[in-house]
């Protein structure tokens, strides 16, 4: 599908997202059979949820984005398939609790598995993914990996703690906010693409970019993530807008709004966020608007991916490079 350009400062064309999965079809192929046979379990629950998630489908931006490093890096053995297969499970562990948290109701356009099953057992299928992705990750035989990933999802947990203690507290400033996001979401998009260097053998000036290039892409992922929540429509995102809103989430577009618009907006925002609910969900859309909250959140995402593409720089010239380089694009064009 084409993403179409939105109306920032990007003057970028529109970015064939299905021509760049092309790249990296038969490895995906793989990662997808390899995580299907991860899935199966004798406890029947698991394997519903399990099956349920994975196959609502999901962009695999993490798997892909470790999968054309490896490549970039021409890596020839088989580890970025596995590891592409753990990153992803990471993540699906970490939507099955975030929707817990954040009681979201819709995720990859279905019902999400809290919605069907209930927290308990999403809770816990969410902790099946986990430790099923230690498990794998022991196969490589690798230190680093295991030393990568451990401190991964250490830092995600307490992202999300981070911003637990930040819900509902309309203070909550952009560096705080950014300390969130950086841990919450970045810090699994900078694992993938790390560890894609780190299995190509790749020196380690070439490891720290890449780790760079995915917290910058990951930065910038989220920023717009968070501008979609207000802005994008439920049948394109595949989640609920608002969603932030009745978490009561300080997200950047509000914190923007309260400090660039008059008392009167600030204020509305500032009751919004401490009430945590959807019901001034449109009075607040509107006041990020008008006060340009979602323009400078783009402008934000944009500084963060042309960051990642800089830190490209080093990596040898090929048609995995610039497929990286586009999927930094497409994290601020995105519209879902
Ligand atoms: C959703 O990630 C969670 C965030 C970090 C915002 P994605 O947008 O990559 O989710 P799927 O896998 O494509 O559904
Ligand atoms: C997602 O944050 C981050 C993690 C899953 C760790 P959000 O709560 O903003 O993501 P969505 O909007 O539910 O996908
Ligand atoms: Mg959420
Ligand atoms: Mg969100």
């Amino acid at each position: 599908m084409t993403v179409s350009q939105k109306t920032n400062n990007m003057a970028y064309s529109p970015i064939d997202f299905n021509a760049i999965q092309k790249l990296t079809e038969t490895e995906a192929k793989a990662v997808d059979q390899l995580i299907l046979k991860e899935l199966t379990s004798d406890v029947v629950l698991i394997n519903q949820i399990g099956h349920y998630i994975i196959n609502s489908g999901g962009k695999r931006l993490r798997p892909m984005l470790l999968l054309l490093t490896a490549k970039a890096l021409e890596y020839q053995q088989d580890d970025h398939l596995v590891l592409a297969a753990v990153i992803e499970f990471i993540h699906t562990a970490t939507l099955l609790h975030d929707d817990v948290v954040d009681e979201s109701d819709l995720r990859r356009g279905k019902d999400t598995a809290n919605a069907v099953w209930g927290n308990a057992a999403s809770v816990l299928v969410g902790d099946y993914l986990y430790s099923s992705a230690f498990e794998m990750m022991v196969r490589t035989n690798n230190m680093r990996v295991m030393e990568i990933l451990s401190k991964t999802t250490t830092a995600i947990a307490e992202g999300e703690v981070l911003q637990l203690l930040n819900c509902n507290n309309p203070a909550t400033t952009e560096e705080k906010y950014l300390e969130v996001i950086s841990r919450k979401t970045a810090i699994l998009f900078s694992a993938a693409t790390r560890l894609g260097a780190v299995i190509a053998a790749a020196d380690t000036d070439i490891e720290q970019s890449m780790a760079a290039y995915g917290q910058h892409l990951g930065v910038a992922f989220q920023l717009i993530d968070d501008a979609l929540d207000y802005t994008s429509s439920k049948d394109e995102l595949g989640k609920n807008l608002g969603d932030d809103l009745a978490e009561g989430k300080p997200t950047l577009p509000l914190i923007y709004a309260i400090e660039n618009g008059t008392k009167a907006q600030a204020d509305v925002i500032i009751d919004a966020i401490k009430a945590g609910n959807r019901d001034s969900f449109n009075e607040v859309y509107d006041i990020v608007k008008a006060t340009n909250a979602i323009a400078y959140t783009e402008q934000r995402a944009d500084e963060e991916a042309q960051k990642a593409i800089d830190a490209l720089a080093s990596l040898p010239d090929s048609e995995y490079k610039e497929a990286l380089e586009l999927l930094a694009r497409f994290s601020v064009q995105r519209s879902y």
